[in-house]
């Protein structure tokens, strides 16, 4: 039995009261959704600016109405210590998704994501503290590697920050570390590498790529590469992402706690093979692909060049082991925003 299995396993058993802030959103939904499946009571949090009520409405029609009676939700802002102390009482584990993401939007508007990120990422710290939560999980972001050359990334060695976003990120663990010292606060980071899946948004200025893209397949529409497509990323399915949450929040190991984990495969995809890859699959269902051809634009602001995870910390201290690969990940993507939006 894997430590993953273990822990399914322990919950299925075992209820508690999880606070899921993003609840909404792309990860936090997908949260929602498997610990409502194994019996857990949900309180999620969001304020719906770049969630949706209808990510909560598949998962209630995914899980049913025995699990969905678990669910609260609770539609607050994190940049209200009143909202987070609310959402905060009598929860036993925090998993803390809610922010503003994309590099390009905090190139935009820095002060926006500051709030969220680091104004509402320190509210959630206050008020979990003081309301004695077990353990607080939070999503923190390959992005604060920036500019450090080395390859695979491995947790102890970052480079400077190349965007607000990235900032935002590094800081949220600045803040954990100093909790864990000076309050005695248990939490665990998990940086994020490129996480992709179900209900994570095609649409919108700041959508993530491989959602962008698969819609753009789909819907026969302008597919644009930045750069000239080698730029390369550890593309993660979600699934691996709530397996690590849950993972840290459960672990029973002193040594693994307050720590900060890559969360991700440990491999590296270009967007040109990403592209392909793609565009095979979807050829088979959509003929009107058979031709298409991307575009090519300049490189983005802020984005580094190659991104790829050394996870062997993760699968030493959390026993993290990822159970889908990058292929049978865009396979179960692609089929959900296949049924989602073609016509
Ligand atoms: N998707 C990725 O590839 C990736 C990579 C690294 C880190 N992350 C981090 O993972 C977390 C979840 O990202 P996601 O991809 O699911 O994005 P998402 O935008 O789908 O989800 C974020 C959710 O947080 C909510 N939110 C934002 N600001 C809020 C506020 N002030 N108060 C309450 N709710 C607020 C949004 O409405 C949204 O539902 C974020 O912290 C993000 O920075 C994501």
């Amino acid at each position: 039995m894997t430590k993953y299995q273990a822990a399914q396993e322990y919950l299925r058993q075992n209820q508690h009261a999880w606070l899921v802030t993003g609840a909404a959103g792309f990860i936090g939904s997908n949260l929602v959704e498997s610990l409502l499946k194994l019996g857990q009571k949900v309180v999620g949090l969001d304020n719906l600016s770049t969630g949706y009520v209808h990510n909560l409405e598949q998962v209630e029609e995914i899980v049913g109405p025995d699990h969905w009676r678990n669910f609260r939700f609770i539609k607050a802002d994190i940049r209200s210590l009143d909202d987070c102390r609310h959402a905060c009482q009598d929860i036993d584990f925090v998993l803390h998704e809610a922010a503003l993401g994309s590099v390009s939007r905090s190139i935009d508007d820095p002060i926006l994501t500051n709030s969220s990120n680091i104004d509402g990422f320190l509210n959630m710290l206050v008020a979990a503290r003081d309301a004695g939560v077990k353990r607080f999980v939070y999503a923190a972001s390959s992005s604060t590697y920036g500019d450090h050359p080395k390859l695979p990334k491995v947790e102890g060695e970052i480079g400077r920050p190349l965007s607000p976003y990235a900032v935002t990120k590094y800081v949220n663990e600045l803040y954990a570390d100093v909790f864990a010292r000076t309050y005695g606060m248990e939490s665990i980071g998990l940086r994020y590498f490129n996480v992709f899946g179900p209900r994570q948004d095609p649409d919108g200025a700041y959508a993530a790529v491989i959602p962008h893209w698969i819609a753009a397949l789909i819907r026969n529409g302008e597919l644009a590469i930045n750069g000239d497509g080698e730029t390369s990323r550890d593309f993660c399915y979600v699934e691996n992402v709530v397996q690590a949450n849950f993972l840290a929040a459960l672990t029973k190991d002193s040594s693994a706690v307050n720590q900060v984990y890559n969360v991700a495969l440990g491999d590296r995809t270009t967007l040109n093979q990403l592209y392909q890859s793609m565009r095979t699959v979807l050829s088979g269902r959509f003929a009107h692909l058979h031709n298409h051809k991307p575009v090519y634009r300049d490189f983005r602001k802020g984005d580094v060049r190659h991104s790829q995870a050394d996870i062997s910390k993760a699968k030493t201290l959390l026993g993290f082991s990822p159970t889908h690969p990058i292929d049978l990940g865009l396979r179960q993507a692609m089929d959900w925003y296949v049924r989602r939006l073609a016509p």
